[in-house]
């Protein structure tokens, strides 16, 4: 059980009363005046009952830092590749069909005991290694999943199989394909509000295991794999998350959930009778493509414009459009939308299909260690699928 205590100096007008969420008051802002900061929060935490390290080990002051900038990444798919053909042996579809209406050609599919968060814990090593940072250094870890392995959440199994001596904190975000943007929007917040030094946002999902392998309007779209980013506090000129804008639509949720079974969640009438209730399991992927299509086309590029203008800029400074990898009809038209070239939007669905909250590092991954992205260009990103849900962050890397 984790206590933490905070001190904190305001240093702008609005921030007058006792900051109990850093993260909350970061939130509302949508962006970051460097100027207008705080210039310097203090945090203190203790940690009861852990047994691998002295409570005075893990009483650290954190300075807040002004900035916060991505640097490194990795990711992991499994081994089992799944073509279109292999589709078409088990759903009346084909090659032409998928590709033709998606871009998608492969995807990866976990089997076996394999599990979604042993590709979370490789591209976290990556991740790691890439950004020369030890495990022990992280003081955050969030796991963006909506396909967790443990209902309870998996973060903290991640954070042990690093090997984090300190205990840090680690938790799951649920929010879909947006989950990553979510999670690096999250991380800049923890740095910028909370002290944080080094916090590891990881996208991972096996939406495998809940599609529907007989419904081929969904089993041609999804892929399981895993991202990592490490996002590190820095001093202001280096700061690299410039501005976000994240949204959701709870009226949208009929067109894509996996919702818990009805008849599995209460007893047949509702009565005491009925008590104790049948264990619940969740539906398979339920989704109205076209629905999602156009709604993605429609939020997408006017969130990125947002964002945009919560970081100052516009969009001749955009040198790489990464969008969540749902379709490549999707990333086409937001692109032609928002007037940017073919060749500055980045595109691996063609390999992988639709990753959900790993989409988008993974992505990232492939560019930077095949030499696309270059260190100091600006990515528009932006996540967006159930909920509905959908943010974009405007970034730079490293
Ligand atoms: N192979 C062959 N035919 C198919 C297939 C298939 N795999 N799937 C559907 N069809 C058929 C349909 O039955 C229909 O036939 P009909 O005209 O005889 O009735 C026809 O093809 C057209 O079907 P539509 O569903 O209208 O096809 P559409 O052009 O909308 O493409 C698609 C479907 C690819 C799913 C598209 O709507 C799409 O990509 N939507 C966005 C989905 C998405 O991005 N989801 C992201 C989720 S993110 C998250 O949070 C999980």
């Amino acid at each position: 059980m984790a206590n933490a205590s905070w001190v904190f100096t305001p240093t702008v007008p609005h921030f007058n009363k006792p900051m109990i969420s850093p993260l909350i008051s970061t939130f509302r802002s949508r962006v970051y005046p460097h100027d207008r900061i705080l210039k310097r929060v203090l945090c203190s935490s203790a940690v009861h009952g852990a047994d691998k390290v002295s409570v005075s080990e893990l009483k650290a002051s954190r300075v807040v830092g002004k900035g916060c900038k991505l640097v490194g990444c990795g990711s992991a798919v499994p081994k089992l590749e799944v073509s279109n053909d292999d589709l078409s042996k088990i759903v009346d579809t084909s090659d032409e069909w998928i590709s033709v209406r998606t871009g998608i050609r492969n995807r990866r599919v976990i089997t076996g005991k394999d599990k979604m968060t042993g590709l979370a814990v490789e591209a976290a090593q990556k991740a790691l290694e890439m950004a020369e940072v030890d495990a022990d250094d992280v003081d955050l870890l969030l796991l963006c999943t909506s396909t967790p392995d443990d209902l309870f959440g998996s973060a903290p199994q991640i954070q042990a199989a690093l090997g984090c001596k300190g205990n840090p904190l680690a938790f799951d975000i649920t929010a879909a394909c947006s989950g990553f943007v979510l999670g690096l929007v999250s991380a800049s917040c923890y740095i910028r509000g909370g002290g944080f030094k080094n916090v590891l946002v990881v996208g991972a999902d096996a939406l495998s295991r809940y599609v529907d392998w007989t419904d081929r309007g969904t089993c041609i779209l999804f892929g399981d794999a895993a991202g990592a980013v490490l996002v590190q506090a820095c001093e202001s000129e280096d700061d690299g998350v410039f501005g976000f804008d994240l949204h959701s639509d709870g009226e949208g949720y009929r067109h894509l959930h996996t919702g818990i079974k009805a008849n599995e969640e209460f007893g047949t009438n509702g009565s005491v009778v009925d008590f104790p209730p049948k264990r619940s399991s969740y539906s398979s992927i339920q989704m109205n493509g076209k629905e999602v299509f156009r709604f993605a086309c429609r939020v997408v590029p006017q969130s990125i414009e947002i964002a945009l203008e919560n970081a100052g800029l516009t969009r001749s400074s955009i040198d790489w459009l990464l969008l969540h990898q749902a379709n490549q009809r999707i990333l086409d038209a937001v692109a032609t939308r928002l007037e940017i070239p073919a060749d500055r939007v980045i595109s691996n669905l063609a390999n992988y299909g639709n990753t959900s909250a790993a989409s988008i590092p993974l992505a990232l991954d492939e560019a930077v260690r095949s030499g696309k992205v270059k260190p100091g260009q600006t990515i528009a990103t932006s996540g967006f699928g159930a909920g509905l849900t959908w943010g974009s962050a405007i970034i730079r890397w490293n």
